[in-house]
């Protein structure tokens, strides 16, 4: 269903100049005021930094209602998915739009798994990063130099190709993450085994080395399906907007998703994670945390508490629910009780959660505050949680990349801006200046 114009609308008196506006309608959450006539009509643009009231397409794919902690992938809430479903199963839906069925479950499986090797001079492009290079800049430039080696589906307006690159691109991903992990740790690359599923198989090209046998804990596999899962889509975010903005040029997937990348990567976003254990680990023991607690609240101190507030959810996010649960599930597999950070994780929590402060402002904890202790303990470092949430997010990238190429009304997306710079001025030669 498309959106549709409602019966409603709305009116703005701008000096003399009134403009009637439509009132667009989705099938749930707040419904749009269609400002596209304001500048020809009144001279003057909307103010609106950071988005925060300003809808910049339409899209089917991911539904979030902030207020009331929900999250829907094409209509499925996330906690039945997590539950019931698996990572490619939910690839599929974000792309196509409905479950697969059992065939053409197998089929997709095949499809992705037939695309996990990369081409054998990206081991060789790999040798050119230092071996101390954050995994995050190796991804920005191992994904965008995808586009160097896959030639053959770059072109964005052919279908197939554009479909094989979004397949080669979720396919890819752990292989390329796997790679930037055993690159930072001086170990050979292990190549994937495609009779695995996706995350176990992950799994091993991470942990195995050819030394030894390698066994996947299905715990950990488990963990590991359900954290991509809950990391998936997140409609319109600050990486996701960026994807759709590099793409409404017409650059290639690949370099596209390497957009999105660079900007997840950042603390106020994919990099929460990283900055969340960071902080648990500097706060280092229970009694502790008043003193940081406090630091949070003090407007003159810049100190936040990292895995906590979000920008949509003013409740508990769904996810960071799930997110506990897989937490402890993890812990017990691996044994581990007395996890002082897990102590520091949960008396935070609770703190938080009672103080006026935080209760006020609604600032929950988010998901990664629970990601980033879960996979801490399975053996990633903390330089891997951002990539794995990268790895993740591809597939949300790509539906929603693949939805504002194939929608016949997309324009290259253009902000305009309010000037608050010099007005005109001459140019001085440098001798005159002072
Ligand atoms: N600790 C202390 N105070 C906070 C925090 C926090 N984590 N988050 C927000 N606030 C305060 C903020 O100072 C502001 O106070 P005031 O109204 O007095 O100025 C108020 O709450 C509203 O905050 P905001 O910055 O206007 O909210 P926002 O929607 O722009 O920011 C956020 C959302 C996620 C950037 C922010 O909550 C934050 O920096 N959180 C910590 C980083 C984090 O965990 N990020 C992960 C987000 S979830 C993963 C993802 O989607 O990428």
């Amino acid at each position: 269903m498309d959106a549709k114009n409602t019966a409603k609308s709305a009116a703005l008196a701008v000096g003399d100049k009134k403009l009637d506006m439509t009132v667009k309608d989705g099938t749930i959450g707040p419904s749009v005021v269609d400002i596209g006539k304001l500048y020809a009509q009144t001279g003057m643009f909307t103010y609106d930094p950071g988005f925060t009231s300003t809808a910049s397409c339409e899209s089917k794919i991911t539904y979030i209602d902030g207020d009331e902690g929900v999250l829907l992938y094409r209509g499925y809430p996330i906690e039945q998915i997590a539950e019931h479903g698996d990572f490619l199963e939910t690839c599929y839906l974000l792309l196509y739009g409905e479950l697969p069925t059992a065939a053409q479950k197998a089929d997709f499986d095949y499809r992705v798994n037939r695309h996990t090797m990369v081409h054998e001079q990206m081991h060789r492009f790999f040798q050119g990063f230092r071996r101390d290079a954050h995994p995050m800049a190796v991804m920005v430039g191992s994904v965008g130099a995808l586009s160097a080696f896959y030639h053959d589906s770059t072109d964005i307006s052919d279908p197939q190709q554009r479909m094989i690159a979004s397949i080669r691109m979720i396919a890819k991903m752990p292989t390329l993450a796997a790679m930037a992990y055993k690159y930072s740790v001086g170990q050979p690359f292990v190549y994937p085994r495609n009779d695995l599923d996706l995350s176990s198989n992950f799994l091993r090209m991470c942990f195995a080395v050819p030394a030894e046998e390698y066994k996947v804990n299905p715990v950990l596999s488990r963990a590991m399906d359900r954290i991509f899962i809950l990391h998936a889509d997140h409609e319109q975010n600050a990486s996701t907007s960026t994807v759709r903005l590099a793409g409404s040029s017409g650059a290639n997937p690949f370099a596209c998703i390497a957009a999105g990348i660079a900007c997840l990567w950042g603390p106020a976003h994919g990099g929460a994670n990283e900055a969340a254990l960071k902080m648990l680990t500097e706060i280092g023991s229970v009694d502790k945390i008043p003193e940081y607690v406090k630091r949070a609240k003090d407007k003159n101190d810049p100190f936040r508490l990292m895995g906590f507030g979000h920008r949509v959810y003013k409740n508990y996010d769904p996810r960071a629910k799930i997110m506990q649960k897989t937490c402890h599930e993890v812990l017990t597999e691996l044994g581990i009780k007395d996890d002082p950070l897990l102590d520091v994780a949960m008396e935070l929590e609770k703190i938080a959660l009672k103080d006026d402060y935080f209760v006020e402002k609604k600032l929950y904890p988010n998901i990664d505050f629970y990601s980033g202790i879960t996979l801490k303990a399975m053996g990633f470092p903390t330089t891997m949680f951002t990539v794995l949430f990268a790895l993740a997010r591809t597939v949300g990238w790509i539906a929603q990349w693949k939805e504002m190429i194939e929608d016949p009304g997309q324009k290259i997306g253009r902000p305009r801006q309010l000037y608050t710079g010099s007005t005109r001025r001459d140019y001085l030669p440098i001798s005159r200046r002072k």
